[in-house]
């Protein structure tokens, strides 16, 4: 797996999965990290792992569109021929989805389809207003359709009495760096199967995680 990341803020899950690659536990080559935007931390995390970046602000292209074909280019560039999407927040253009058919993922801090379509800490806080006693976040495969692209893996975690956006952000954000590269370990292992919208993996793992210690 070549894969790229896109990446908008501090940059903790891009980090999660280079680790990963750097720890063995995915067997991938890391060949860039874009953002859509200058002086991130995930820029700083993509130099501490020697991973080439490319920073593409909106300011700098004449419309959104041609932003994305920018990306669309830095990628090909590269060699991804898979992208996780880590905390970005721009909507792909359907032409950048279309040529990563079922290879783009994405991450999102709620266990979708609850609490769809928001940037974090929209669905925490949504989360916390609804009264939800277990939230989590969702490995997605990224469609035309804002998260809503079929499910890879969930983690779950419980909603705490006294809980802030805060305190639920951190504890779905542990999880998020548990479950995003080991998603994508199944992708790099070629044992992902989508039919119907379904994802089916070939994996002793559950694509359900608990937090530890499992209830
Ligand atoms: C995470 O909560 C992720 O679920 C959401 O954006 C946030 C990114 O955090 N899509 P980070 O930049 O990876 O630390």
């Amino acid at each position: 797996m070549n894969l790229a990341i896109m990446a908008s803020g501090r940059g903790s899950n891009a980090a999660a999965i280079l680790d990963a690659i750097a720890n063995d536990h995915l067997d991938a080559r890391a060949v860039a990290l874009i953002t859509n935007r200058e002086n991130v931390g995930a820029l700083d995390v993509a130099r501490a792992h020697n991973v080439p970046s490319h920073a593409v602000p909106r300011r700098s292209y004449p419309s959104r569109n041609a932003q994305q074909r920018r990306m669309l280019e830095l990628l090909q560039d590269s060699g991804a021929d898979f992208v996780a999407l880590a905390g970005f927040d721009a909507i792909l253009r359907p032409f950048i989805v279309a040529a990563y058919p079922n290879r783009i993922l994405n991450i999102h801090p709620s266990l979708l389809p609850a609490f769809a379509g928001g940037m974090a800490p929209v669905p925490q806080t949504e989360a916390l207003r609804a009264g939800v006693t277990i939230s989590g976040c969702t490995v997605h495969v990224v469609t035309d359709d804002l998260d809503a692209g079929p499910i890879v893996a969930q983690a779950a975690v419980p909603v705490l009495p006294g809980d802030t956006v805060d305190s639920l952000s951190d504890r779905i954000l542990e999880q998020e760096h548990r479950v995003y590269p080991l998603a994508l370990r199944w992708f790099a292992e070629d044992r992902v199967r989508i039919e119907n919208g379904r994802v089916h993996i070939q994996s002793e793992e559950s694509q359900a995680l608990w937090p530890h210690p499992a209830p």
